[in-house]
């Protein structure tokens, strides 16, 4: 079977496949499903809607022809050396990232990256449109490719179109520095459907659209001109959509590796590796400047200092996964942050103890779920976080009921888990008193709480959030004459209509 000729009902498109390259153990290279929620919430529809993933492999000059995993068709989209550095490391990770995050690191601005960026979401888009079939679905996944949705519109009109933002959008008065403001709008209103992370997010964009082209919004309703934006006439305008839908993860599985006896044994040996203290406080993020890692480090050190908590009976795990290496923001946190645990270390270990352990290493999610498991208090401090979904896993393996959740403010997943303790993470006061509520906290309010956030980590899981993004999708292929979405609710009502 040549995959190339063929077409697909469904095409997700992303930055990343959700593959990971692996080596068989008779040394020849397969694919691994990488563990992250969206492809364990899309499997489903990919599978029975005929769906196929375009995405980059993670290498620069990896030419890879379309291949099958686990019956989803993969796409690879190659990146040479120029474009890795240039879209992915500059516009992408060093430009839009830290705007995006309102500018907690500066954004660079430069017009070779920008082009770079164009090309390479021709290239996304020029697959798309080319393994689209005949008015199918197409959902277009966050930063890195912000103008597909519009690319794909102007070649392939039939299409139902879908993006979903994972990272904030910004308040109009960060967005309008970037200069290619009015292009990177244009191309996400080819959308029909354009998911955030919040519903501020959904309003920064609106205000966007509002202040650069005048659009009229209502509700959730943007009237998008057809062509002639001097004659801006209600027939010849389109609806675009622009929501919240926060994601979220998968939590049933979570929560069924919290009871596996493996990982409960690999808690306990975790907790008895670090010599059973008391109180352990646990944070895993990828090493990025946006989580505050720096926040929490500076008040764990000033409560040893205080002499509040305690070195010998207080351990905080700190999981730092690698992530974009090259990026000079990335290498001058890294250094700093690897500098302050050597200092905490330093000042208030003694021999066989460092208050602080840290990891600079990714794990599997088994391991996660024992570390979890193993953790009293969950430190989640970003400083701007489109969701976090590292607050929602520590919650659904938390089967036990028990654990402290201290959740930003600033994080997506505050708007949805109103038990944590909630903190500003700028506040180092007020992140010093959460971390002693937490770890002061009696075991019955410890269990109200947790039992709270429970109930929203399993009812809101991540099928639901696909679901919620698909009926909508539906509702607007629907309302523009266009054929039923794959997965989407009324998928029935909508072929039903058109028969
Ligand atoms: C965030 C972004 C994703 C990205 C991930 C890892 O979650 O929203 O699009 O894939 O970080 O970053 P990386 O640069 O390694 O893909």
């Amino acid at each position: 079977m040549t995959l190339e000729a063929e077409s697909y009902d469904f095409v997700v498109v992303a930055n990343r496949l959700p593959v990971d390259s692996v080596t068989e153990p008779d040394g020849s290279q397969g694919w691994k499903l990488s563990p992250g929620g969206l492809v364990t919430a899309l499997e489903p529809v990919m599978r029975s809607a005929d769906g196929a993933w375009i995405g980059w492999p993670g290498a620069a000059d990896t030419h890879i022809d379309p291949f099958e995993h686990d019956g989803i068709t993969m796409v690879p989209v190659a990146l040479d050396e120029t474009e890795v550095e240039r879209y992915y490391e500059g516009f992408s990770n060093d430009t839009l990232w830290p705007l995006y995050h309102d500018v907690i690191a500066q954004p660079s601005y430069h017009r070779e990256w920008w082009d770079s960026y164009v090309t390479v979401n021709r290239r996304f888009a020029d697959r798309a449109a080319a393994l689209a079939s005949h008015g199918g679905v197409v959902w277009v996944h966050d930063y890195q490719l912000q103008l597909v949705p519009g690319m794909l519109r102007e070649k392939r009109p039939d299409l139902t179109i879908g993006f979903f933002n994972h990272i904030p959008f910004p308040a109009y008065g960060l967005y309008s520095q970037l200069p290619w403001r009015r292009q990177i709008l244009s191309g996400l209103l080819g959308a029909d459907v354009i998911g955030f992370q919040r519903t501020a997010d959904a309003g920064n964009f609106q205000r966007a659209v509002r202040r650069l082209f005048g659009y009229e919004t209502r509700g959730s309703s943007i009237r998008v001109p057809l062509e002639d934006t001097s004659e801006r006439r209600p027939e010849k305008s389109r609806t675009v959509v622009a929501r919240a839908f926060p994601i979220s993860i998968d939590s049933a599985s979570f929560a069924e590796l919290a009871q596996n006896p493996d990982v409960i044994e690999r808690a306990r040996q975790i907790r008895e590796d670090l010599g059973n203290p008391k109180t352990i406080l646990f944070g895993v993020d990828r090493l990025d400047y946006t989580k505050g890692i720096r926040h929490r480090l500076k008040a764990f050190a000033e409560l040893l200092q205080d002499g509040r908590l305690d070195a010998e009976e207080t351990t905080l795990i700190q999981v730092a996964s690698p992530s974009r290496e090259r990026v000079a923001a990335y290498m001058e946190l890294r250094d700093e942050i690897e500098m302050t645990v050597g200092r905490i270390n330093g000042d208030y270990g003694s021999i066989g103890r460092a208050p602080v352990h840290y990891l600079h290493h990714g794990y599997p999610r088994d391991e996660m779920v024992a570390l979890y498991l193993a953790a009293d208090v969950m430190l989640v401090t970003a400083l701007r976080d489109g969701m976090n979904l590292v607050a929602k896993e520590y919650v659904a393996s938390r089967i036990d009921g028990d654990g402290v959740l201290i959740l930003s403010e600033f994080a997506g997943a505050s708007d949805d888990l109103r038990q944590a303790l909630l903190i500003n993470p700028h506040d180092i006061q007020g992140v010093k008193e959460a971390i002693m509520t937490a770890v002061d906290m009696e075991p019955r309010e410890r269990k109200r709480r947790m039992r709270a956030l429970r109930r929203r980590v399993l009812e809101n899981d991540v099928a639901k959030w696909s679901q919620t993004f698909l009926d909508e999708l539906s509702r607007a292929s629907h309302a523009s004459g266009g054929a039923p979405v794959p997965g989407g609710a009324d998928a029935e009502d909508a072929r039903e209509d058109r028969e």
